[in-house]
């Protein structure tokens, strides 16, 4: 079966699991953070932590509180970098050591149907040429592929650039029978350094997985 960290370029760890609502083997200052939130969005945030924790250790860092920053994103220990994803029943967290990987974006999503109205918001109108020349057997879950591979170039970019972008902004090419795609930014003065990124994506378990990764300039 595929492997998770056969989507980055380098030595990148993986830990993956169902979701569980581990709440004592948060940090305190964890804890704090996700108190006021609903059940399953607790169980997602003490997965992942407990997952990125057993990831770091085994690259060598010392378990620390993993709080995100005001506008969501991950705050990894210095040296590192990773990035996580979760859907219904599922976590899976990414982490390698930011010399050999300065960034990576990961991004699982449960197939499915994207409704027609966040079709139109995803896909750019390349992208629905594309589709439309895709075998039928296929039509129905390249949206979420894409949807995903967006997430996950997303992902990675953000910690080099803090910068927003919509889905409008950033292009796909995806190569289907070879798992892999390219990511584009169609902003002007967007930095080059991750203008245009490389992919990988598989599915399996009825999930996309879709792995990004900035390698060493
Ligand atoms: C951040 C975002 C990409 C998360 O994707 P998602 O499919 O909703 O959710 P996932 O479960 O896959 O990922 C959640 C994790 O993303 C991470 N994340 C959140 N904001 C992030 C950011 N700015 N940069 C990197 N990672 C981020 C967090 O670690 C979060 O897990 P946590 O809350 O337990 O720490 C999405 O919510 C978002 O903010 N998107 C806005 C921008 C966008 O989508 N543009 C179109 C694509 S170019």
């Amino acid at each position: 079966m595929k492997a998770i960290a056969e989507l980055f370029d380098g030595p990148v760890v993986v830990a993956a699991s169902s979701l569980s609502l581990a709440e004592d083997e948060l940090f305190p200052e964890e804890r704090a953070h996700i108190q006021a939130a609903v059940a399953k969005r607790r169980a997602e945030f003490a997965t992942a932590r407990i997952l990125a924790r057993r990831a770091l250790a085994s690259l060598g860092a010392s378990p620390v509180a993993l709080v995100p920053t005001p506008d969501r994103a991950p705050v990894w220990p210095p040296g590192y970098a990773g990035s996580i994803s979760h859907c219904a029943d599922y976590c899976a967290v990414a982490v390698a050591r930011s010399r050999d990987v300065p960034s990576l974006g990961l991004d699982v999503e449960d197939l499915r149907e994207l409704d027609p109205s966040m079709r139109d918001l995803v896909l750019t109108p390349a992208e629905r040429r594309w589709l439309r020349g895709q075998p039928d057997a296929l039509q129905p879950m390249l949206p979420i592929v894409i949807f995903s591979a967006k997430e996950a170039y997303y992902k990675c970019q953000y910690p080099i650039t803090r910068g927003f972008l919509d889905f409008q902004e950033v292009e796909l090419a995806i190569a289907w029978p070879a798992g892999t795609f390219e990511a584009r930014v169609m902003k002007e003065d967007w930095p080059a350094a991750v203008a245009r990124l490389a992919g990988r994506f598989f599915i399996a378990d009825g999930r996309v997985s879709c792995g990004v990764t900035l390698a060493q300039a």
